[in-house]
């Protein structure tokens, strides 16, 4: 088999899975982070974020010999066991969402200037990040190295399985002006038989962004639905699955919810519109897709309110509520852009007094290094946060399920519903079995069900 020198620079949830994923596959890794203190504990084999079979694989491969960690990116590009230099080079960099929602791509930049005379002839530099159409072309004009290429191999790992999507992909994509760079960059993956598009750097760029953008619509697609489901008395669960079954349409990515979060979806539709705007299109389909989202965020407010007081225009003033998940989604302790902060921040400001648990955020006693991420005396944005689900209910007039965890379904409901004072859940994730609470003496009320109010 084939193996290359890959470096990468960023240890975030993108970088460790590539890095950790390469070396399974054979490679031999360097990962580069400059922050000290985590290169240490990943050394450690102690991974801060949560992310299925990763710290596991880490250990693995660290153990193996394959993968190793440094600090900084000159010492990932040059820092090899066999004293040689990086012959690929990933950057999986924060590019997080600037003024107007343009990218900030400082730290490509900062990466780009510290590493480009360190890299060999012949390197191939890698944007792995999701990144504005042209940073490719912007990359290698910033290199200015004619001996080295810019690759765009964007990423399609969803948080929480990050690991199990790498090495089971749909596609790969790269991207290069090159065909012999984009070649070299694709046979690193050749042992995943996965399709490989092989395409332009601008190509390859703008995939990333049409792939979630167009997740992002599917989702306020079904959101407006399930709203359209409740005002004519139709069910949303029965809708997207009679429609999924239309293999053009597929049943994945059809669940209503209290809107799309993350660090992916709210920040690649805001650049897109970016790039559209600068290309002079007004991408009003976009545009709404947005909009919906954020709209969403205020139906669950209203839903609640109107489950609370019984009135569309009720006060929730002093009105104690107990959330049930706070991460963007199951499976992480992500709160980057999580619904469920925003609903909580609008709940606060409409006079709630909220306590929230969530099972990714409870501090672990057997594991001090882990801190518990975003939390600041005890309260995250804010809202407090307990340990137990139970506690959350306490007195609370409504529960409010915001993030789907499976394990929320196996709560003892009736032990929920003996310490609440008015006995309602509102599920915005239609994750709880109506008839199970009914049965806890509960009202359970979803999203887009018959029985919705
Ligand atoms: C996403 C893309 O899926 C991935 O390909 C890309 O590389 C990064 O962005 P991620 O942000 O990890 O991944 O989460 P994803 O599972 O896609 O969910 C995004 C948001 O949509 C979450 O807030 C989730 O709760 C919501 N969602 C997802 C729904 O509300 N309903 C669904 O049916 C699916």
């Amino acid at each position: 088999m084939f193996t290359r020198r890959v470096a990468v620079v960023g240890t975030g949830y993108v970088g460790l899975t590539t890095g950790a994923c390469l070396a399974s596959l054979g490679h031999q890794v360097v990962c580069g982070d400059i922050d000290a203190a985590k290169v240490e504990r990943l050394r450690r084999g102690v991974v801060d974020i949560v992310e299925p079979g990763l710290a596991e694989l880490v250990t693995e491969q660290v153990s193996a010999g394959r993968l190793s960690f440094v600090v900084g990116a000159s010492s990932a590009v040059t820092d090899f066991p066999d004293e040689l230099d990086a012959e690929i080079v990933f950057l999986c960099l924060p590019t997080p969402m600037g003024v107007g929602g343009v990218a900030d791509l400082r730290a490509v930049e900062a990466v780009v200037e510290e590493t480009r005379h360190l890299l060999a002839a012949g390197t191939v530099v890698v944007n792995k990040s999701t990144v504005p159409v042209g940073t490719a072309a912007r990359t290698a004009e910033l290199l200015d190295r004619a001996d080295v290429s810019v690759v765009s191999n964007p990423e399609f790992l969803r948080e929480g399985s990050a690991v199990h999507d790498f090495l089971n992909p749909d596609r790969i994509v790269v991207g290069c002006d090159a065909a012999e760079a984009a070649e070299r960059v694709a046979a690193l993956y050749a042992r995943l038989g996965a399709p490989t598009v092989l395409t332009d750097a601008a190509s390859a760029e703008l995939m990333k962004y049409a792939a979630n953008c167009f997740l992002a619509m599917k989702l306020s697609y079904v959101n407006a639905m399930a709203e359209l489901c409740e005002r004519v008395g139709a069910d949303i669960s029965d809708v997207t699955e009679g429609i999924g079954y239309d293999r053009r349409i597929g049943q994945a990515f059809l669940s209503p919810g209290p809107g799309w979060g993350g660090s992916c979806l709210p920040k690649d539709t805001h650049a897109l519109l970016q790039v559209a705007d600068a290309a002079d299109f007004e991408f009003r389909l976009l545009r709404a897709t947005i909009d919906t989202n954020t709209r969403q965020r205020q139906r669950i407010v209203d839903k609640v309110r109107h489950a609370v007081t019984g009135r569309r225009a009720g006060s929730l003033t002093r009105v104690r509520l107990g959330l049930l998940g706070l991460t963007f989604k199951a499976g992480t302790d992500d709160l980057r852009d999580s619904p469920a902060l925003a609903i909580a921040a609008l709940l606060r400001q409409a006079g709630a007094e909220l306590v929230a648990y969530d099972p990714a955020l409870v501090a672990d006693p057997n594991n001090p290094d882990k801190t518990v991420p975003g939390m600041v005396d005890g309260m995250i944005d804010g809202v407090p946060l307990v340990s137990d689900p139970v506690e959350a209910a306490q007195g609370a007039e409504a529960l409010v399920v915001l993030t789907e965890w499976p394990q929320f379904r196996q709560l003892d409901w009736s032990a929920m519903a003996g310490v609440m004072k008015q006995p309602t859940v509102i599920d915005t994730r239609n994750l709880l079995d109506p008839a199970t609470l009914r049965r806890a003496g509960l009202t359970g009320i979803g999203l887009g069900r018959r029985e919705a109010a």
